[in-house]
């Protein structure tokens, strides 16, 4: 999908600029604190609910205001006809994803408009931990497989489960014969979807 419409509403410095972006390149051009990141900042925040440049909603939030609000109109790659997108979100956290008039969760709403962000956190993917490195790679595929997010998900709760389970003094053996299965057999089928994305990325 492509941006065909953008207004942005309660961030950081941002007057509720309005605009039209070109479907191909862009450029932002302004003076140092102008708010050209944050025109950024906004299209991460539509695409994901969340800022790059910080953790705490209050930072994204102009400041005095209740909430941030990014309203956009998206194109499909074969449609001329422009469906609405808003992501708003409020200083107590409360978020709300609508697209064509109805509300969406996180993970359609990233399968909607994946973008990719370069900026100077980005070093981190070469001198980070192994963590941000896996977790670009699942990026990639969760928006080139279909199945991915599904195994992913099922990963997860047999870590989250076993780790619970393993801080427990006492170790029910049954329960963790149980999490070990599910935690191995996700995990390879993990590690092969990770791997069939690589390589087809590489390719
Ligand atoms: N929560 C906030 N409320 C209001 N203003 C804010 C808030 N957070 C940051 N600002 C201001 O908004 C501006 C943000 O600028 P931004 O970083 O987007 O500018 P920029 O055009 O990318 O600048 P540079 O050229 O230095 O990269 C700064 O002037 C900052 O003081
Ligand atoms: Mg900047």
């Amino acid at each position: 999908m492509t941006i065909s419409y953008l207004k942005i509403s309660g961030v950081r410095n941002l007057r509720a600029p309005e605009f039209s972006p070109s479907s191909r390149i862009n450029i932002i051009s302004g003076k140092n604190g102008s708010g050209k990141t944050s025109i950024l900042e906004s299209i991460h925040f539509l695409s994901t609910t969340r800022s790059f440049r910080t953790h705490e909603i209050r930072h994204l939030l102009t400041q005095g205001e209740e909430s941030a609000l990014v309203f956009s109109k998206v194109l499909e790659p074969s449609s001329n006809h422009p469906l609405p997108l808003g992501v708003e979100k409020r200083l107590s956290g409360e978020t709300k994803v609508r697209f064509d008039g109805r509300t969406l969760d996180s993970a359609e709403l990233a399968s909607l408009l994946p973008i990719q962000v370069l900026y100077s956190g980005t070093f981190e993917l070469l001198d980070g931990s192994p963590a941000v490195r896996r977790q670009f790679v699942d990026w990639g595929g969760f928006h080139a497989d279909p199945y991915f997010i599904s195994i992913w998900r099922a990963f997860r709760r047999a870590l989250k489960q076993r780790n619970s389970l393993l801080k427990y003094g006492k170790i029910d053996r049954l329960q963790m014969q149980v999490w070990d299965q599910e935690f191995i057999s996700y995990g390879e089928l993990l590690t092969q979807h990770r791997r069939a994305y690589l390589e087809k990325a590489d390719a």
